[in-house]
């Protein structure tokens, strides 16, 4: 028995390579490195789908096809519209994603479903931030990428250039991780050969909790409660003492550097202009610092990232629900892979309950007894 599945390894995947010892990363063997510096959102998601880099013509014609999907069926504007605006919006992405299953249809082939999904999940995280604020429903543009277009939907205005790629780098950080919680559980419905909808919503489900996704937006709230650089000893230590998790720390896999935080840390730095931003950026690095000191603990992926988000205009309580975007292709990428070589997952668990108990009949249970 591992808790936690810890060290269990649960199949074969050619997606993703993790050296936690090295704080490496990799998708299809390409460096994330490499990948944040020089791909986008488009590319990273043809080469999860495809196990190889796309030609210029495969491109185009992918860059098309997902741009062509963006708008979202009647049906699931409607699904949307019916909720309090005050939701919680992970809430509605899980039930937008489960609707545009019912919208979409029983006839479109696998790879269809997934570039449906993976095009509208950024429109539905758009439409629900437009729901909430009273906002004009913007149509999707064509003519822009992805994330020039997530930018737009979600800002309003035509994002400029140095945005775009801040935005594309995210997404592509995001895109994939191995079987972290949501990946796992995406896998685990796809084998029992249930939908790609089902699916992706169960994904969105488990990223919504505070040890996965849901960390991004904890971490702007410590700075918040932090407030200044020189109050960040003490609150550190003050939680490690109450032996509370600080969140935007630790991970399973990575005993060092997450790459993926050292990126994020990267462009922090070069877009840190504003008082308030050097601030804050001063009290997450003092953090930093401070936790790896203490306990040998370091930044993961969601500890950085607000900070950029914010940068981007994105408000914090959709931190999460960007996570879910950008980490979409890769649920997609691990299910259609999951549907190539089935077995259902269904492992043990370790039975630590009363064996042999008798049937009391209720008129022979004391009163007030629970048993
Ligand atoms: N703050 C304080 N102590 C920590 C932290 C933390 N953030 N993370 C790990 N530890 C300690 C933990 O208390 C334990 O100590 P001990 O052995 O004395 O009991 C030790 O380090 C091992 O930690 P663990 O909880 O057994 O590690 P895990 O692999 O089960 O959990 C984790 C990994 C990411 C859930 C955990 O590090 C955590 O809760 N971090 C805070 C939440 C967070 O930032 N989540 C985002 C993860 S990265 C993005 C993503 O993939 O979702």
């Amino acid at each position: 028995m591992s808790k936690g599945l810890e060290d269990v390894v649960a199949g074969p995947s050619a997606i993703t390579f993790i050296d936690g010892a090295r704080g490496r990363l990799s998708y299809r063997g390409y460096d994330i490195g490499d990948l944040a510096a020089r791909s986008n959102y488009e590319e990273v998601a043809y080469l999860l789908w495809n196990e190889g880099l796309p030609s210029p013509g495969e491109f185009e014609s992918f860059v098309k096809d997902l741009g062509s999907r963006r708008p979202l069926p009647a049906g699931v504007r409607l699904s949307l519209d019916s909720l309090s605006r005050d939701c919680d919006t992970m809430d509605a992405v899980e039930m937008a994603v489960a609707a545009l299953g019912i919208y979409d249809g029983p006839y479109m082939s696998m790879v269809d479903r997934a570039a449906s999904i993976a095009s509208k999940v950024g429109s539905i995280v758009a439409y629900i931030h437009q729901h909430k604020h009273l906002l004009p429903h913007l149509e999707p543009r064509k003519d822009l990428g992805f994330a020039a277009n997530l930018l737009y939907m979600l800002n309003g205005e035509e994002p400029d250039e140095d945005s775009v790629r801040l935005m594309d780098v995210l997404l592509v950080l995001h895109a994939d991780h191995e079987l972290n919680a949501s990946t796992f559980t995406a896998r685990v419905v796809a084998s029992t050969l249930s939908d790609m909808y089902s699916c992706v919503t169960a994904a969105v489900a488990a990223l919504k909790g505070p040890l996965h996704g849901g960390a991004n937006e904890e971490v702007v709230a410590m700075v918040e409660e932090v407030r200044s650089p020189d109050r960040v000893e003490p609150y550190l230590l003050d939680k490690l003492a109450r032996k509370e998790k600080v969140m935007g720390f630790g991970h399973r896999i990575y005993k060092g550097n997450d790459p993926r935080a050292v990126i994020i840390r990267g462009f922090a730095g070069e877009i840190a202009r504003t008082e308030e931003q050097r601030k804050n950026l001063a009290i997450l690095d003092g953090l930093a610092a401070a936790m790896i000191r203490e306990r040998g603990i370091y930044p993961n992926l969601d500890f950085y990232s607000g900070f950029v988000l914010h940068h981007l205009g994105i408000p914090t309580y959709l931190f999460t629900p960007i996570f879910a975007v950008g980490r979409t292709p890769g649920w997609l990428a691990h299910v259609m892979e999951q549907y190539s070589n089935n077995r259902i997952i269904r492992p043990l668990a370790e039975y630590v309950g009363p064996r042999e108990t008798t049937y009391v009949p209720m008129d022979e249970r004391h009163r007030g007894s629970t048993r």
